[in-house]
């Protein structure tokens, strides 16, 4: 398995350029099938589940053509199957958009139902709720999602909380049915908005995404259309933590700030320095870095996908901080890994982190045990004094595209490598 291996304490100074969010793409790739032209997509990350997604788009039917390394042309028109195997679900969940899209579209789907993982459950009853609110029958039996109706008329529907899964999946499945949809406590996230947003330029409508309220009128049939994914927010939120963690001083560019602000004000109090430009952040970290208190709420509130590396950078913060995850039952796994570097970190009743802040982390071998906490160890490494290896990557790589590049471009002393050769060999090339 392949490791980074990290020589920490140096702090990142320069640009570094964001690319497409990718749970944006991953709504928005499932949904281009739902026309029967073509497509055209660009800024799509290319990252372990965006490419997973394609696979399975391909394996329905659908004709994918890769334009170049983030643009790419589907066409569903020659769909032949409703039917997406679990081998896709369970490598990435998001497969389950394929539902809504096909649901909408064939009035039919089967879609293996995505297990947990490593942050929780997962359930997806109120998907469930939604597409049978629309007039779906909608069964869950040998491991299969099987979602069947003779018509989709629109419907009033509350989902029971903030789910942004459910809110865009039945949004896809709503686009196509008869009449008028209304989703109440709908997600607000940015990349809810980039999917609804996608929908209307291949002529949906729908309205108020981005509210808890969105209305969508149905219509008979969508059409192909040129689309660009929105920058990452926690890709670029990632890059601002590890500027401060490091006391660096970081220009993250292609970004839209707004999409930004709870992060960067739980970093100012913190004690950093953020300037914004109209699609730039730069972060300027601190010698002292203060104590904050985090709680992970729906959008606009501070993102549960960045709680882990504001950890990081609160282990490394004077004072006590208390992290509240309020969205995931299961995300402080990564609080031993960072303990083993030093940090000063207790969780409590499964979702509260007791911070207090070291002055120091040191180097370790840790492992990535999901994607946002896999990130949070590199930002804690990159801190960290001496050489630290970090397993497991391919969690990391499922959505941060050439992330020892760019930090590297940052003047992070980072490398992927395969064995305890090429550890060595880094090293001794570093000293
Ligand atoms: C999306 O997951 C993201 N994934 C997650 O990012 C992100 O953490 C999450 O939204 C919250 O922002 C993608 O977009 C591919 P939810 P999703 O439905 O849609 C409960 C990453 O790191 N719930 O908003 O699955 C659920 O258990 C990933 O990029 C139900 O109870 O999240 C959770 O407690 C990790 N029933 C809460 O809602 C349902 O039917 C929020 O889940 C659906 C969800």
């Amino acid at each position: 398995m392949e490791q980074y291996i990290i020589k920490g304490g140096i702090p990142l100074i320069g640009e570094v350029e964001i690319g497409g969010a990718k749970n944006a793409a991953l709504a928005i790739l499932a949904a281009a099938i739902m026309c029967d032209e073509p497509v055209y997509i660009e800024n799509v990350p290319n990252v372990r589940d965006t490419n997973v997604l394609l696979q399975a788009i391909t394996e329905i039917g659908a004709v994918v053509e890769r334009i170049g390394p983030h643009s790419v042309k589907i066409n569903g028109k020659k769909i032949n199957s409703i039917c997406v195997d679990y081998e896709f679900i369970k490598k990435i969940r998001a497969s389950y958009y394929l539902l809504g899209a096909l649901l909408g579209k064939y009035h039919q789907a089967e879609v293996a139902l995505p297990g947990g993982c490593n942050i929780g459950s997962r359930p997806i009853d109120q998907h469930k709720k939604g597409f049978e609110a629309l007039g779906a029958e909608v069964l869950i039996e040998s491991g299969m999602v099987k979602a069947n109706a003779k018509r989709l008329r629109g419907s009033h529907i509350y989902f029971d909380l903030a789910t942004v899964g459910a809110t865009i999946n039945v949004m896809m499945a709503a686009v196509l049915a008869e009449g008028d949809t209304i989703l109440e406590n709908a997600a607000k996230e940015p990349h809810v908005v980039d999917a609804a947003n996608f929908l209307n330029s291949m002529g949906a409508k729908i309205k108020g995404a981005g509210t808890d309220v969105i209305r969508i009128r149905g219509v008979k049939s969508l059409h192909g259309t040129e689309y660009s994914i929105i920058p990452d927010q926690i890709e670029a939120g990632t890059f601002m933590m590890a500027a401060a963690a490091t006391k660096g001083d970081v220009i993250v560019r292609n970004v839209i700030p707004k999409h930004l602000e709870a992060i960067s004000a739980k970093l100012i109090e913190t004690g950093c320095q953020i300037t914004e430009e109209d699609d730039a952040v730069r972060v300027f970290g601190q010698s002292n870095l203060y104590h904050t208190n985090i709680k992970t709420l729906p959008y606009p509130g501070f993102p549960t996908d960045m709680q882990p590396q504001m950890t990081a950078v609160l282990a490394l913060a004077r004072g006590t901080s208390i992290v509240t995850e309020t969205i995931f039952e299961n995300r402080f796994k990564y609080a031993g890994e960072l303990a083993r570097m030093g940090a000063d970190i207790k969780v409590e009743g499964g979702n509260t982190a007791i911070i207090n802040g070291v002055s120091r982390l040191t180097g370790a071998e840790v492992n990535a045990p999901d994607l946002r906490a896999g990130a949070a160890l590199v930002i804690a490494a990159l801190a960290a004094e001496g050489y630290s290896v970090i397993d497991d990557i391919v969690y990391i790589e499922r959505g941060y595209e050439d992330f020892e590049i760019k930090l590297n471009g940052l003047g992070a002393q980072i490398q992927k490598v395969k064995c305890e050769k090429d550890i060595q060999k880094f090293k001794l090339k570093i000293g």
